[in-house]
């Protein structure tokens, strides 16, 4: 083991090859302090060239990697669980340029979302993909999860905004698709492969991504509600004002309630509503108009409503305080699933969920918020004794099948969803993933646990 260290050491300088259980902490720990796991080394590489370099030293001797850039993913996909070597992007970081008119952004995969809104802002034109872990995240990570966030309902999800790549091939291979062009259908989309390959198939170094313009006008409204139904009812009328619409989060009334408690917040509104409904809306000089005119008269729906101006940080904080308020609050690891129903089943699966967890798992609390106009919903379930997790996960799984649902909407497969993945794809669809994965990764050393696992 010595000597491949010392090789690792000659290709990115014995500094950048971690070792101190008390340097490596951060990197084998994820962000919900659920899972723990070890590594040989952390490695640190400095350009594509050095990435290169390290796979394919750690194909010839066999040894299995984890790709890793901010470390904020929720599903384990990030954490060495079995000793394996962490290539961490976090030194792929420049920004290596920003094009206002053709909107594009090129940038190593190790800079932050933040650090490419930034750099897009100076330019005055806006990053499209937007995630509360924005100051951690990285590009590399959000092209290998395919996140989502705040801007799916406005800008789609990141593939979408996924023009270019260059990224590493466990044998030390180069692959580069990088073209600014709208139009290029010269074969099989392999950026837009990579993208939610959660770090199987090649190591993401640098990225070529869309931008947008940005909004103006904008307004936040933050709306009580009786139902789901009703929040969506509230959406759609926004829509058909001619408003474009942002954002639209959905929060419960326990959750704002353990936001309040954690933040030391006011309530936002008064009204002791079940449901409210964040919206962000832009578009014209009078949107605060038409805004207004839509809750008014959407007042079979509204129970109460606040409206502010501009990017409306008050109001956000609710919303995007949830995370790191479920994790404070839950005595346990909280157990965070991520699914996706038709927009017409969430009500009935919220409803199916809440009369689940009462009768079988008594003492265990749910808090559920997210992304509602994509029916994306964040399960997060508090306080559950650590046997069981697999038990609670299941339930739900199955729950959310059975309303024609996704088990994972925008967080990925990882380690924490790897064994449901029958459960949203057929026999053919996991072979043919696997036959993708041995042909890409044939020394079968990238993430090998994860997502569909290699054939024995
Ligand atoms: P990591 O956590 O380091 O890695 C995630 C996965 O990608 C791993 O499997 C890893 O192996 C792989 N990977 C990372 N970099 C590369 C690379 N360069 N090449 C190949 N593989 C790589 N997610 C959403 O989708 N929507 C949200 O709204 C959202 N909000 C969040 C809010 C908070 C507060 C937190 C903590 C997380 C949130 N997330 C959200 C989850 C997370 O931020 C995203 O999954 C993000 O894309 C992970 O980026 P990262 O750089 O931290 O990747
Ligand atoms: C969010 O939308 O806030 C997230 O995806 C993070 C979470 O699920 O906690
Ligand atoms: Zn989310």
């Amino acid at each position: 083991m010595q000597s491949f260290l010392d090789e690792l050491a000659d290709i990115v300088g014995a500094s950048h090859v971690l070792t101190d259980p008390g340097v490596v902490a951060g990197y084998v720990t994820d962000w919900t302090g659920h899972w723990q796991g070890h590594t040989t080394a952390v490695v640190r590489p400095a350009d594509t060239g050095q990435v290169s370099a390290v796979l394919a030293l750690c194909s010839r001797a066999g040894v299995a990697v984890v790709p890793q850039g901010g470390n904020t993913g929720l599903v384990g996909g990030s954490i060495p669980m079995d000793g394996e070597v962490v290539l961490s992007t976090t030194r792929l970081s420049v920004i290596e340029h920003v094009d206002p008119i053709g909107r594009t952004i090129a940038a190593g995969a190790g800079v932050t979302i933040a650090r490419a809104r930034d750099a897009a802002r100076e330019h005055g034109v806006e990053f499209g993909v937007d995630l509360a872990s924005r100051e951690s995240a990285t590009l590399g990570g959000i092209v290998a999860t395919n996140a989502g966030g705040i801007r799916v309902i406005k800008n789609g999800d990141t593939r979408s905004q996924l023009l270019g790549i260059e990224a590493v091939l466990s044998d030390g291979r180069v692959l580069t698709r990088w073209k600014e062009l709208t139009k290029d259908n010269v074969g099989y989309g392999l950026p837009g492969l990579l993208a939610g390959s959660e770090g199987t198939l090649a190591v993401i170094t640098r990225v070529l991504m869309r931008l947008v313009l940005p909004p103006s006008a904008t307004r936040v409204a933050f709306v009580a509600v009786g139902s789901v139904g009703d929040a969506l009812m509230v959406v759609d009328r926004l829509e058909r004002a001619g408003l474009t619409l942002d954002a639209a989060e959905l929060m419960t009334r326990s959750g704002i309630d353990l936001v309040c408690q954690h933040q030391q917040l006011r309530r936002p509104l008064s009204a002791d509503a079940p449901f409210c409904v964040l919206v962000e809306v832009s578009g014209r000089e009078d949107a605060e108009t038409t805004l207004l005119e839509v809750l008014d008269d959407s007042h079979e729906f509204v129970l109460d409503a606040v409206v502010e101006e501009g990017p409306a940080h008050r109001l956000w904080q609710y919303r995007e305080s949830h995370t790191e308020s479920v994790g404070a609050a839950s005595s346990t690891p909280p157990v965070k699933l991520d699914i996706s129903t038709p927009l017409r089943d969430i009500e009935a699966f919220l409803n199916e969920l809440t009369t689940g967890l009462d009768r079988r798992f008594p003492g265990v609390r749910a808090i559920c918020f997210g992304h509602v106009a994509d029916g994306n919903i964040h399960v997060n379930l508090l306080d559950a004794a650590p046997d069981q997790r697999d038990t609670l996960s299941d339930f739900v799984f199955h729950l959310v099948t059975d309303h024609n649902g996704s088990i994972s909407a925008e967080h990925g497969v990882g380690r924490a969803k790897a064994p449901w993945m029958t459960l949203g794809r057929s026999a053919v669809d996991l072979d043919v993933m696997r036959s993708i994965r041995a042909a890409l990764d044939p020394a079968g050393i990238l993430n090998p646990h994860i997502l569909p696992a290699r054939r024995p």
